[in-house]
Protein backbone atom coordinates (compact mmCIF):
# COMPACT_ATOMS: atom_id res chain seq x y z
CA UNK A 1 0.00 0.00 0.00
CA UNK A 2 3.07 2.55 1.09
CA UNK A 3 4.92 1.44 -2.03
CA UNK A 4 2.04 2.00 -4.55
CA UNK A 5 1.71 5.50 -3.13
CA UNK A 6 5.02 6.46 -3.51
CA UNK A 7 4.78 5.37 -6.92
CA UNK A 8 1.92 7.31 -7.80
CA UNK A 9 3.44 10.38 -6.46
CA UNK A 10 6.50 10.18 -8.24
CA UNK A 11 4.60 9.76 -11.36
CA UNK A 12 2.68 12.91 -10.67
CA UNK A 13 5.49 14.15 -10.29
CA UNK A 14 7.38 13.76 -13.78
CA UNK A 15 3.71 14.58 -15.10
CA UNK A 16 4.15 18.25 -13.22
CA UNK A 17 7.43 18.75 -14.29
CA UNK A 18 6.63 17.55 -17.85
CA UNK A 19 3.73 20.02 -18.03
CA UNK A 20 6.19 23.02 -16.32
CA UNK A 21 8.39 22.25 -19.17
CA UNK A 22 6.56 21.94 -22.11
CA UNK A 23 4.36 25.22 -20.86
CA UNK A 24 7.65 26.82 -20.49
CA UNK A 25 8.61 25.91 -24.35
CA UNK A 26 5.51 27.18 -25.92
CA UNK A 27 5.79 30.64 -23.59
CA UNK A 28 9.12 30.99 -25.07
CA UNK A 29 7.88 30.42 -28.64
CA UNK A 30 4.55 32.09 -27.83
CA UNK A 31 5.66 35.47 -29.39
CA UNK A 32 6.67 33.65 -32.43
CA UNK A 33 3.94 31.65 -33.46
CA UNK A 34 1.77 34.72 -31.99
CA UNK A 35 3.08 36.75 -34.87
CA UNK A 36 2.61 34.08 -37.61
CA UNK A 37 -1.18 33.56 -36.31
CA UNK A 38 -2.09 36.84 -36.63
CA UNK A 39 -0.84 37.79 -39.50
CA UNK A 40 -2.28 34.89 -41.15
CA UNK A 41 -5.79 35.65 -39.96
CA UNK A 42 -5.25 38.93 -41.02
CA UNK A 43 -4.38 38.51 -44.04
CA UNK A 44 -7.08 36.02 -44.54
CA UNK A 45 -9.59 38.50 -43.32
CA UNK A 46 -8.30 41.10 -45.67
CA UNK A 47 -8.35 38.46 -48.89
CA UNK A 48 -11.85 37.31 -47.95
CA UNK A 49 -14.20 39.93 -46.34
CA UNK A 50 -12.82 43.23 -47.25
CA UNK A 51 -10.83 42.15 -50.60
CA UNK A 52 -10.29 45.59 -51.33
CA UNK A 53 -6.87 46.11 -53.88
CA UNK A 54 -8.16 49.07 -55.99
CA UNK A 55 -5.65 51.02 -53.95
CA UNK A 56 -2.43 48.62 -54.69
CA UNK A 57 -3.27 49.48 -58.55
CA UNK A 58 -3.16 53.25 -58.13
CA UNK A 59 -0.34 53.28 -55.12
CA UNK A 60 1.77 50.95 -57.78
CA UNK A 61 1.39 53.18 -60.96
CA UNK A 62 3.77 55.09 -62.04
CA UNK A 63 4.75 57.21 -65.05
CA UNK A 64 5.90 55.11 -68.03
CA UNK A 65 9.26 57.10 -68.26
CA UNK A 66 9.63 55.80 -64.90
CA UNK A 67 8.59 52.52 -65.36
CA UNK A 68 11.12 52.08 -68.18
CA UNK A 69 14.05 51.63 -66.05
CA UNK A 70 13.08 48.28 -65.17
CA UNK A 71 12.42 47.37 -68.75
CA UNK A 72 15.16 49.15 -70.93
CA UNK A 73 18.27 46.56 -70.12
CA UNK A 74 20.07 46.26 -72.92
CA UNK A 75 20.13 42.65 -74.77
CA UNK A 76 23.38 40.79 -74.25
CA UNK A 77 22.55 37.32 -75.93
CA UNK A 78 19.02 37.37 -77.78
CA UNK A 79 17.65 35.47 -80.57
CA UNK A 80 15.31 37.52 -82.58
CA UNK A 81 13.73 34.83 -85.01
CA UNK A 82 13.65 31.96 -82.40
CA UNK A 83 9.85 32.12 -82.70
CA UNK A 84 9.46 32.18 -86.65
CA UNK A 85 7.44 29.34 -86.85
CA UNK A 86 3.31 30.12 -87.10
CA UNK A 87 1.70 27.59 -84.75
CA UNK A 88 3.86 28.08 -81.50
CA UNK A 89 2.19 25.87 -78.41
CA UNK A 90 3.96 27.32 -75.78
CA UNK A 91 6.87 29.51 -75.39
CA UNK A 92 8.33 28.29 -72.29
CA UNK A 93 10.98 30.54 -70.10
CA UNK A 94 13.12 28.98 -67.50
CA UNK A 95 14.92 31.15 -64.99
CA UNK A 96 18.71 30.19 -64.65
CA UNK A 97 21.47 31.65 -63.22
CA UNK A 98 24.52 32.59 -65.50
CA UNK A 99 26.65 29.41 -63.33
CA UNK A 100 23.88 27.02 -63.33
CA UNK A 101 25.18 25.51 -67.08
CA UNK A 102 24.51 21.44 -65.36
CA UNK A 103 20.65 22.30 -64.87
CA UNK A 104 20.46 24.12 -68.38
CA UNK A 105 21.79 21.04 -69.92
CA UNK A 106 20.11 18.33 -67.89
CA UNK A 107 16.71 20.48 -68.87
CA UNK A 108 17.86 20.50 -72.98
CA UNK A 109 18.37 16.44 -73.27
CA UNK A 110 15.36 15.67 -71.38
CA UNK A 111 11.43 17.56 -70.54
CA UNK A 112 13.17 21.16 -72.78
CA UNK A 113 14.18 19.00 -75.58
CA UNK A 114 12.48 20.72 -78.57
CA UNK A 115 13.48 18.30 -81.08
CA UNK A 116 11.58 15.80 -78.81
CA UNK A 117 8.88 18.01 -78.66
CA UNK A 118 8.13 18.22 -82.10
CA UNK A 119 9.18 14.62 -83.04
CA UNK A 120 7.47 12.43 -80.35
CA UNK A 121 4.35 14.75 -79.36
CA UNK A 122 3.83 17.22 -83.04
CA UNK A 123 3.83 20.57 -81.70
CA UNK A 124 6.11 23.47 -81.31
CA UNK A 125 7.50 24.93 -77.93
CA UNK A 126 10.27 27.22 -77.52
CA UNK A 127 12.32 26.89 -74.34
CA UNK A 128 14.60 29.98 -73.45
CA UNK A 129 16.68 30.29 -70.28
CA UNK A 130 16.51 34.05 -69.38
CA UNK A 131 19.59 35.38 -67.14
CA UNK A 132 20.94 38.17 -66.13
CA UNK A 133 24.80 38.87 -66.07
CA UNK A 134 26.99 37.39 -63.43
CA UNK A 135 28.77 39.53 -60.86
CA UNK A 136 32.72 41.00 -61.72
CA UNK A 137 35.08 38.52 -62.75
CA UNK A 138 37.30 39.26 -59.52
CA UNK A 139 34.04 37.29 -57.49
CA UNK A 140 33.88 34.28 -59.37
CA UNK A 141 34.25 31.61 -57.94
CA UNK A 142 37.81 29.74 -59.37
CA UNK A 143 36.42 27.27 -60.82
CA UNK A 144 34.52 29.37 -63.32
CA UNK A 145 37.99 30.55 -65.05
CA UNK A 146 38.90 27.27 -65.84
CA UNK A 147 40.97 27.58 -69.07
CA UNK A 148 41.21 31.43 -68.30
CA UNK A 149 37.39 31.62 -69.17
CA UNK A 150 35.38 34.05 -67.79
CA UNK A 151 31.33 33.42 -66.99
CA UNK A 152 29.96 35.75 -70.35
CA UNK A 153 32.64 33.92 -72.57
CA UNK A 154 31.85 30.66 -71.11
CA UNK A 155 27.90 31.72 -72.02
CA UNK A 156 28.30 33.23 -75.30
CA UNK A 157 29.79 29.68 -76.38
CA UNK A 158 27.09 27.90 -74.79
CA UNK A 159 24.84 30.24 -76.65
CA UNK A 160 26.26 29.74 -79.87
CA UNK A 161 26.19 25.17 -79.37
CA UNK A 162 22.18 25.71 -78.38
CA UNK A 163 21.30 28.77 -79.17
CA UNK A 164 18.49 29.18 -76.37
CA UNK A 165 20.04 31.58 -74.40
CA UNK A 166 18.27 35.01 -73.49
CA UNK A 167 20.38 37.61 -71.54
CA UNK A 168 19.89 41.34 -70.74
CA UNK A 169 22.39 43.49 -68.67
CA UNK A 170 21.02 43.77 -65.04
CA UNK A 171 23.05 41.81 -62.30
CA UNK A 172 21.66 38.26 -62.08
CA UNK A 173 20.53 37.82 -58.25
CA UNK A 174 17.76 36.67 -56.31
CA UNK A 175 16.80 40.53 -55.70
CA UNK A 176 16.39 41.12 -59.42
CA UNK A 177 13.89 38.54 -59.92
CA UNK A 178 11.34 41.12 -60.88
CA UNK A 179 13.60 42.63 -63.62
CA UNK A 180 13.76 38.42 -65.08
CA UNK A 181 10.06 38.46 -65.23
CA UNK A 182 9.78 41.57 -66.82
CA UNK A 183 12.27 40.38 -69.24
CA UNK A 184 9.94 37.71 -70.04
CA UNK A 185 7.09 38.85 -70.91
CA UNK A 186 8.85 41.81 -73.43
CA UNK A 187 10.89 38.97 -74.89
CA UNK A 188 7.05 37.72 -75.88
CA UNK A 189 5.22 40.85 -76.46
CA UNK A 190 8.20 41.31 -79.17
CA UNK A 191 9.55 38.08 -80.35
CA UNK A 192 6.99 35.48 -80.01
CA UNK A 193 3.74 37.07 -79.52
CA UNK A 194 1.74 34.86 -81.07
CA UNK A 195 2.84 31.88 -78.86
CA UNK A 196 -0.93 30.17 -77.70
CA UNK A 197 0.38 29.84 -74.22
CA UNK A 198 3.19 31.29 -72.14
CA UNK A 199 5.13 29.56 -69.40
CA UNK A 200 7.85 30.33 -66.41
CA UNK A 201 9.76 27.99 -64.54
CA UNK A 202 12.89 27.90 -62.17
CA UNK A 203 15.46 25.86 -63.40
CA UNK A 204 15.62 22.73 -61.04
CA UNK A 205 11.90 21.77 -61.42
CA UNK A 206 10.74 18.75 -63.15
CA UNK A 207 8.31 19.32 -65.89
CA UNK A 208 6.39 16.21 -67.81
CA UNK A 209 6.41 17.37 -70.92
CA UNK A 210 4.08 14.93 -72.81
CA UNK A 211 1.10 15.68 -69.62
CA UNK A 212 1.34 19.61 -70.36
CA UNK A 213 1.82 19.44 -74.02
CA UNK A 214 -1.78 17.41 -73.86
CA UNK A 215 -3.32 19.50 -71.05
CA UNK A 216 -2.37 22.74 -73.31
CA UNK A 217 -4.09 21.28 -76.21
CA UNK A 218 -6.87 20.55 -74.85
CA UNK A 219 -7.46 24.34 -73.20
CA UNK A 220 -6.48 25.49 -76.51
CA UNK A 221 -9.27 23.73 -78.39
CA UNK A 222 -11.78 24.95 -76.23
CA UNK A 223 -10.84 28.34 -76.92
CA UNK A 224 -9.56 29.46 -73.25
CA UNK A 225 -8.86 33.35 -72.39
CA UNK A 226 -8.00 34.90 -69.23
CA UNK A 227 -6.00 31.68 -68.25
CA UNK A 228 -3.22 31.46 -65.55
CA UNK A 229 -3.10 28.43 -63.87
CA UNK A 230 -0.44 26.93 -61.09
CA UNK A 231 -0.02 26.69 -57.40
CA UNK A 232 -1.98 29.40 -56.37
CA UNK A 233 -1.10 31.27 -52.89
CA UNK A 234 -4.42 32.74 -51.46
CA UNK A 235 -4.56 35.51 -48.98
CA UNK A 236 -0.62 35.30 -48.25
CA UNK A 237 0.67 37.40 -45.85
CA UNK A 238 3.89 39.45 -46.61
CA UNK A 239 6.87 38.45 -44.45
CA UNK A 240 7.87 41.19 -42.26
CA UNK A 241 10.86 39.50 -40.48
CA UNK A 242 14.24 40.94 -41.33
CA UNK A 243 15.89 37.52 -41.07
CA UNK A 244 13.88 35.69 -43.88
CA UNK A 245 14.51 35.74 -47.65
CA UNK A 246 11.28 36.85 -48.37
CA UNK A 247 11.35 39.82 -46.48
CA UNK A 248 9.79 43.13 -47.52
CA UNK A 249 9.60 46.18 -45.90
CA UNK A 250 6.51 48.30 -45.17
CA UNK A 251 7.33 51.09 -47.88
CA UNK A 252 7.44 48.59 -50.03
CA UNK A 253 4.10 47.07 -49.63
CA UNK A 254 1.77 48.72 -47.02
CA UNK A 255 -1.28 46.31 -47.42
CA UNK A 256 -1.34 42.95 -44.71
CA UNK A 257 -2.14 40.61 -47.70
CA UNK A 258 -0.56 40.02 -51.03
CA UNK A 259 -2.82 39.40 -54.28
CA UNK A 260 -3.44 35.98 -55.04
CA UNK A 261 -0.52 34.75 -57.07
CA UNK A 262 0.92 31.30 -58.17
CA UNK A 263 4.17 29.77 -56.71
CA UNK A 264 7.21 31.14 -58.99
CA UNK A 265 8.53 27.37 -59.74
CA UNK A 266 6.35 26.88 -62.58
CA UNK A 267 2.80 28.64 -64.20
CA UNK A 268 1.51 29.17 -67.47
CA UNK A 269 -0.55 31.51 -69.14
CA UNK A 270 -2.30 32.17 -71.97
CA UNK A 271 -1.32 34.64 -75.19
CA UNK A 272 -3.96 37.37 -74.19
CA UNK A 273 -3.14 37.23 -70.44
CA UNK A 274 0.40 37.47 -71.39
CA UNK A 275 -0.28 40.60 -73.69
CA UNK A 276 -2.31 41.98 -70.28
CA UNK A 277 0.41 41.54 -68.20
CA UNK A 278 3.15 43.07 -70.45
CA UNK A 279 0.79 46.34 -70.43
CA UNK A 280 0.89 46.29 -66.64
CA UNK A 281 4.67 46.08 -67.01
CA UNK A 282 4.70 49.22 -68.38
CA UNK A 283 2.72 51.27 -66.11
CA UNK A 284 3.48 49.56 -62.36
CA UNK A 285 6.71 50.33 -60.25
CA UNK A 286 8.55 47.13 -59.92
CA UNK A 287 10.68 47.85 -56.90
CA UNK A 288 9.65 44.71 -54.97
CA UNK A 289 11.69 42.13 -55.79
CA UNK A 290 9.50 38.97 -55.27
CA UNK A 291 8.91 37.91 -58.59
CA UNK A 292 5.56 35.96 -58.39
CA UNK A 293 3.89 38.88 -55.48
CA UNK A 294 4.13 41.41 -58.55
CA UNK A 295 3.50 39.08 -61.04
CA UNK A 296 0.30 39.09 -58.69
CA UNK A 297 0.15 43.06 -58.45
CA UNK A 298 0.18 43.02 -62.73
CA UNK A 299 -2.73 40.62 -63.15
CA UNK A 300 -4.97 41.97 -60.23
CA UNK A 301 -4.23 45.55 -62.03
CA UNK A 302 -6.01 44.09 -65.15
CA UNK A 303 -8.53 41.60 -63.48
CA UNK A 304 -7.18 38.58 -63.91
CA UNK A 305 -7.16 35.64 -60.97
CA UNK A 306 -5.14 32.65 -60.78
CA UNK A 307 -6.52 29.03 -60.75
CA UNK A 308 -5.46 26.15 -59.29
CA UNK A 309 -4.34 23.20 -60.44
CA UNK A 310 -3.65 19.62 -58.29
CA UNK A 311 -0.81 18.71 -60.51
CA UNK A 312 1.29 21.66 -60.42
CA UNK A 313 3.59 21.13 -57.62
CA UNK A 314 4.60 24.77 -56.54
CA UNK A 315 7.28 24.38 -53.81
CA UNK A 316 6.68 20.67 -53.33
CA UNK A 317 8.38 17.23 -54.76
CA UNK A 318 6.10 14.59 -56.34
CA UNK A 319 5.74 11.14 -55.43
CA UNK A 320 8.05 8.76 -57.09
CA UNK A 321 5.59 6.33 -58.85
CA UNK A 322 4.02 5.36 -62.10
CA UNK A 323 0.47 6.35 -61.13
CA UNK A 324 1.18 9.92 -60.51
CA UNK A 325 3.54 10.14 -63.10
CA UNK A 326 0.60 9.15 -65.64
CA UNK A 327 -1.04 12.60 -64.32
CA UNK A 328 1.64 14.93 -62.95
CA UNK A 329 2.58 18.47 -64.51
CA UNK A 330 5.26 20.28 -62.64
CA UNK A 331 7.61 18.81 -59.59
CA UNK A 332 10.21 20.97 -57.55
CA UNK A 333 13.85 20.56 -56.47
CA UNK A 334 14.95 18.15 -59.06
CA UNK A 335 18.84 18.48 -60.37
CA UNK A 336 20.50 15.40 -60.07
CA UNK A 337 17.96 12.67 -60.63
CA UNK A 338 16.22 14.80 -63.34
CA UNK A 339 17.67 12.06 -66.24
CA UNK A 340 16.36 9.23 -64.03
CA UNK A 341 12.74 10.80 -63.17
CA UNK A 342 12.50 11.53 -66.89
CA UNK A 343 13.14 7.97 -68.02
CA UNK A 344 10.67 6.43 -65.18
CA UNK A 345 7.92 9.14 -66.15
CA UNK A 346 7.65 8.90 -69.86
CA UNK A 347 8.51 5.03 -69.77
CA UNK A 348 5.10 3.42 -72.27
CA UNK A 349 4.61 1.37 -69.35
CA UNK A 350 3.42 3.90 -67.10
CA UNK A 351 0.38 4.27 -69.60
CA UNK A 352 0.05 0.31 -69.50
CA UNK A 353 -0.41 0.17 -65.72
CA UNK A 354 -2.71 2.66 -65.41
CA UNK A 355 -5.28 2.23 -67.99
CA UNK A 356 -8.26 -0.04 -67.30
CA UNK A 357 -10.47 -0.31 -64.56
CA UNK A 358 -8.29 -2.04 -62.68
CA UNK A 359 -5.85 0.11 -63.03
CA UNK A 360 -7.50 3.39 -62.30
CA UNK A 361 -8.57 1.58 -58.65
CA UNK A 362 -5.52 0.21 -57.93
CA UNK A 363 -3.60 3.97 -59.15
CA UNK A 364 -6.83 5.75 -56.64
CA UNK A 365 -5.24 3.04 -53.79
CA UNK A 366 -2.12 4.46 -54.20
CA UNK A 367 -2.40 7.88 -54.75
CA UNK A 368 -4.27 7.84 -51.17
CA UNK A 369 -1.60 5.87 -49.52
CA UNK A 370 0.93 8.42 -51.41
CA UNK A 371 -1.13 11.95 -51.11
CA UNK A 372 -3.37 11.65 -48.47
CA UNK A 373 -1.23 11.66 -45.21
CA UNK A 374 -1.32 13.97 -42.38
CA UNK A 375 1.35 16.43 -42.14
CA UNK A 376 2.80 15.95 -45.33
CA UNK A 377 2.21 18.92 -46.99
CA UNK A 378 5.08 19.36 -49.25
CA UNK A 379 3.43 17.74 -52.55
CA UNK A 380 0.22 16.96 -54.71
CA UNK A 381 -2.91 18.20 -52.39
CA UNK A 382 -4.92 15.03 -51.73
CA UNK A 383 -7.64 15.45 -54.21
CA UNK A 384 -5.27 14.48 -56.23
CA UNK A 385 -5.61 11.29 -55.53
CA UNK A 386 -9.57 11.35 -56.90
CA UNK A 387 -8.58 12.49 -60.17
C1 LIG B 1 16.86 15.60 -78.15
O1 LIG B 1 16.12 14.55 -78.71
C2 LIG B 1 16.61 14.12 -79.96
C3 LIG B 1 15.60 13.16 -80.58
O2 LIG B 1 14.80 12.53 -79.62
C4 LIG B 1 17.98 13.51 -79.75
O3 LIG B 1 18.50 13.05 -80.99
C5 LIG B 1 18.90 14.58 -79.17
O4 LIG B 1 20.15 14.01 -78.86
C6 LIG B 1 18.29 15.17 -77.90
N1 LIG B 1 19.08 16.31 -77.51
C7 LIG B 1 19.79 16.34 -76.38
C8 LIG B 1 20.53 17.59 -76.06
O5 LIG B 1 19.86 15.38 -75.63
C1 LIG C 1 19.89 44.71 -60.08
O1 LIG C 1 20.56 44.98 -61.31
C2 LIG C 1 21.03 46.31 -61.41
C3 LIG C 1 21.59 46.49 -62.81
O2 LIG C 1 22.63 45.61 -63.05
C4 LIG C 1 22.07 46.56 -60.34
O3 LIG C 1 22.52 47.90 -60.42
C5 LIG C 1 21.44 46.32 -58.97
O4 LIG C 1 22.40 46.43 -57.96
C6 LIG C 1 20.83 44.94 -58.93
N1 LIG C 1 20.09 44.82 -57.69
C7 LIG C 1 20.26 43.83 -56.84
C8 LIG C 1 19.45 43.90 -55.61
O5 LIG C 1 21.03 42.92 -57.03
C1 LIG D 1 8.58 52.47 -56.12
O1 LIG D 1 8.50 51.80 -54.87
C2 LIG D 1 9.63 52.01 -54.01
C3 LIG D 1 9.42 51.21 -52.75
O2 LIG D 1 9.13 49.90 -53.03
C4 LIG D 1 9.79 53.47 -53.70
O3 LIG D 1 10.94 53.67 -52.91
C5 LIG D 1 9.89 54.26 -54.98
O4 LIG D 1 9.91 55.64 -54.70
C6 LIG D 1 8.71 53.96 -55.90
N1 LIG D 1 8.93 54.61 -57.18
C7 LIG D 1 8.10 55.58 -57.62
C8 LIG D 1 8.48 56.17 -58.93
O5 LIG D 1 7.11 55.91 -57.02
C1 LIG E 1 -5.40 49.97 -62.60
O1 LIG E 1 -4.89 51.27 -62.92
C2 LIG E 1 -4.84 51.56 -64.29
C3 LIG E 1 -4.20 52.92 -64.48
O2 LIG E 1 -4.43 53.78 -63.39
C4 LIG E 1 -6.26 51.51 -64.88
O3 LIG E 1 -6.20 51.74 -66.26
C5 LIG E 1 -6.86 50.14 -64.62
O4 LIG E 1 -8.19 50.08 -65.07
C6 LIG E 1 -6.81 49.82 -63.15
N1 LIG E 1 -7.29 48.46 -62.93
C7 LIG E 1 -8.20 48.12 -62.02
C8 LIG E 1 -8.57 46.67 -61.94
O5 LIG E 1 -8.71 48.94 -61.27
Amino acid sequence: MFLKMRRIRRCQCVQLMTTCLVLSVVMVCWEQLDNNVVSHVKSYSYRYLVNHFININKSFTIPREQARRFSNFRYLLDHPDKCIEKDVLLLLFVKTSPENIGRRNAIRSTWGNETYIRNRLGVTVKVVFALGVARTTRDEPSWSKRNGVGFQEQLIREDRRHGDLVQQDFLDSFHNLTLKLILQFHWMHSRCAHARFFMTADDDIFVHMPNLVSYLQDMSSRGVTQFWIGRVHRGAPPIRSKDSKYYVPFEMYQWVSYPDYTAGAGYVVSRDVADKIYQATLTLNASIYIDDVFMGICANAVGVTPQDHVFFSGEGKTPYHQCIYDQMLTSHGHVEDIYDLWRAATHPQVKWWTSGLVGRLYCTAVKMALLCRPYYLNTYHCKAAFL
